[in-house]
């Protein structure tokens, strides 16, 4: 199937000479959704911005449903609904009108019915009639999602969206953004979140200093990269890990109360059987033993920091 955006050697180049984006190639898929996880200043905005044809790319190819986004811009924009990391919200306008307008921008023919169900799907139809300088931050951050689908596209953006947001808010932000998936609608967010991408995405691709390090389907990347523990609670406290467990992947912590064993999800538990039979030939008791498994946050951090 052909993808729904496709970046090919993407660079770019600010005016300063800083190179925020370095040969980028990504493609996203029709109707999945896809976490770019970064930290601050990974360059997501960027390409985010460049995607939407805000900021001009340096060189390399991005199309959009299609669209070359640089010879056919209009087209492809039409496609795209962008929710922006920054609120530009200080309007006099209406909600009704803001959203309505927005829609029109894009060329679309007006359709009253449609924004009407936008509005109430974000809870927002009580307002239509305030000004937009007039409501609350989270209230006019839902405005800018109604805005974004107020043309129906094909795509859309979410940067950062749950950034400083309350928690009804998010909770119907996701309840919206898998409605929308469900109805076939391509959804790419940002996040620095690692919650955020474990319980939303389909695939998550990881950006650093302006590289794609590594776009994965999520399951399979908790599966690839996932690590289990185990951790004793010892009846007395070690010094130091007996040389008998030298070569495992064994740590002491808690003061020398808590053994930590670290190893593959994949692999079977025949290591931890192993361990608890050296432990026992050693004497060493234990009075509880948990197990957890690594969350994508403990996988990200590893990643962004090798
Ligand atoms: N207009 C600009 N001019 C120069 N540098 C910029 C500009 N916008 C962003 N940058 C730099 O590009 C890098 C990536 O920024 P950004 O895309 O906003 O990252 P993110 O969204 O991942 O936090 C940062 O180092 C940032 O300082
Ligand atoms: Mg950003």
């Amino acid at each position: 199937m052909q993808p729904d955006i496709s970046v090919q050697n993407l660079n770019k180049v600010y005016a300063g000479g800083f190179q925020a984006l370095k040969d980028i190639n990504l493609d996203i898929r029709r109707g999945e959704i896809f976490a770019l996880l970064g930290p601050n200043g990974a360059g997501k905005t960027t390409l985010i911005s460049i995607i939407c044809g805000i900021v001009n790319l340096s060189s390399g190819k991005v199309f959009a449903a299609g669209h070359d986004i640089v010879k056919d811009y209009r087209a492809a924009r039409s496609t795209i609904g962008l929710v922006p990391q920054e609120l530009n919200t200080d309007s006099f306008e209406t909600v009704w009108d803001t959203v309505t307008f927005s829609r029109g921008l894009f060329g679309k023919a007006a359709n009253p019915a449609h924004i009407e169900k936008v509005l109430k799907d974000l809870s927002l139809w009580d307002k239509r009639n305030n000004r937009i300088m007039s409501l609350s931050g989270g209230m006019k951050r839902r405005v800018m999602i109604a805005k974004a689908l107020s043309h129906e596209p094909e795509i859309l953006f979410l940067d950062e969206p749950t950034a400083g947001v309350d928690v009804e808010l998010r909770r119907d932000m996701w309840d919206m953004v898998r409605g929308l998936r469900d109805k076939g609608v391509t959804i790419i967010l940002t996040t620095h979140y690692i919650e955020e991408a474990e319980e939303m995405a389909d695939r998550i691709g990881v950006i650093r200093e302006g590289e794609i390090i590594l776009v994965e389907d999520k399951h399979v990347l908790m599966r690839k990269l996932g690590k289990k523990q185990l951790r004793l609670l010892l009846q007395q406290p070690l010094e130091k890990v007996p040389g008998e467990l030298a070569l495992e992947p064994v740590e002491l912590s808690g003061d020398g109360f808590e053994l930590v064993y670290t190893f593959d999800s994949q692999q079977e538990q025949a290591g931890v059987a192993k361990l608890l039979r050296t432990l026992g030939d050693l004497g060493i008791e234990y009075r509880d033993l948990q197990t957890r498994e690594s969350s994508l946050e403990d996988i990200f951090v590893g990643l962004v920091h090798e």
